[in-house]
């Protein structure tokens, strides 16, 4: 049986073939690609773009010109590592969103090219249920999740919980209704002086730290949604107060201000996954997206599921910050079912799903 997409005739998955995927990740600051076989990664190359640091912020113009010029490297260097050939690719997978419009348009572009010249399909992918997928990744120490289940996504792009029923069947039931909560250490972190992205750097301080050292208020935000301005907003004030009667005041006390303000985020978050589980019933949760690096709310959901018995599933670091094997899982997942893009197929910077 073949599935036609344009000119090209597609086999349907034997049982026992084996898919190669080469996989390409470019919606912000990232520029990724990864080869898998199957579900196993053989390679997974990041190039982080040290260009934004300067301007403690991610510039999208930048972030464009930088995938255009790692594109190339980053996909030969992902293809060495795997000991791939172009030729024995079954399909290229590409994010086509949600993400910066110019950044999506350089891996979508470039996605497109090699499949056409490769004559093999295009699969595009939805960064935000990549994230959730990562956890699909068949690796030694990775145990997938069991449907349903619970996902909380939270990155510098976004904050969402999400019912997972099946590998294509999400739903959002909460998300934030303005920063995310990446967004949330990263501006705080600027508010104290601290360098781009600020998040990790706020973890790394919080070690040293009283978590109750300095209150800040927990925001009532309706249902499963989330926001963050308002804390920003609260620290910022915080800090101008203090400042102004001793201007030492962030120097002398930068351990305790980063524990409680990274406290406050984790209390924010585990309030609603709480909230999530009492609703669904579902005990069964994965984290996902950069900010789960974060040890706090790594530790936050450890303790939840020994105290609630939940099921817990964390991946690795390298699968939870933005990168091209999570874009690969979820090709090799859609070609299994043949759900193969068209060559007219165009960027979406706000992809829901
Ligand atoms: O998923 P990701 O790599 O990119 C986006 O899609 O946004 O997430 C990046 C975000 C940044 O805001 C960064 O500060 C945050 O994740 N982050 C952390 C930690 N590591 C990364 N935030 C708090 N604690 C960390 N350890
Ligand atoms: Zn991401």
């Amino acid at each position: 049986m073949f599935y036609l997409c344009h000119s090209i005739f597609i086999p349907k998955t034997l049982e026992n073939e084996t898919i190669y995927i080469l996989s390409i990740e470019s919606s912000c600051d990232d520029t990724s690609a990864a080869v898998l076989q199957n579900n196993i990664v053989l390679s997974n190359v990041v190039a982080s773009q040290k260009i934004h640091e300067e301007y403690g912020g991610v510039v999208p113009e930048l972030a464009s010109r930088a995938h255009q010029q790692n594109i190339v490297p980053v996909v030969n260097q992902a293809l060495a590592k795997a000991n791939i050939d172009k030729k024995q690719l079954s399909a290229i997978a590409f994010t086509r969103g949600p993400g910066l419009m110019g950044s999506l348009l350089v891996g979508t572009s470039f996605a497109k090219s090699l499949a056409l010249g490769l004559g093999i399909p295009l699969i595009e992918v939805n960064h935000m249920q990549a994230h959730i997928l990562a956890h699909f990744i068949k690796e030694e120490k990775m145990k997938p999740p069991r449907f349903p289940f619970l996902a909380l996504t939270i990155s510098g792009g976004h904050t969402q919980i999400i019912k997972v029923s099946d590998y294509f069947e999400m739903q959002v039931l909460g998300q934030t209704l303005d920063d995310a909560v990446g967004e949330a250490f990263d501006k705080s972190a600027k508010i104290l002086g601290l360098p781009y992205p600020g998040g990790p750097l706020i973890d790394t301080h919080a070690q040293n730290g009283n978590p109750f050292a300095f209150d800040f208020p927990i925001p009532n935000v309706k249902e499963l949604n989330f926001s963050f301005s308002g804390l920003k907003t609260n620290i910022l004030y915080f800090i101008q107060r203090n400042v102004k009667d001793n201007p030492n005041f962030i120097h002398e006390n930068l351990a305790d201000i980063c524990a409680s303000i990274q406290y406050t985020i984790v209390t924010i978050l585990m309030k609603k996954l709480q909230k999530a589980v009492n609703q669904t019933g579902i005990k069964t949760i994965a984290i996902g997206g950069g900010v789960s690096a974060n040890s706090g709310i790594r530790k936050a959901v450890l303790q939840a599921k020994e105290k609630h018995a939940w099921k817990v599933h964390i991946p690795p670091f390298d699968y939870c910050t933005d990168n091209a094997a999570m874009i690969g899982i979820v090709g090799y997942l859609k070609y299994k079912k043949g759900l193969f893009a068209q060559q007219n197929i165009t960027a979406k910077a706000r992809y829901t799903f």
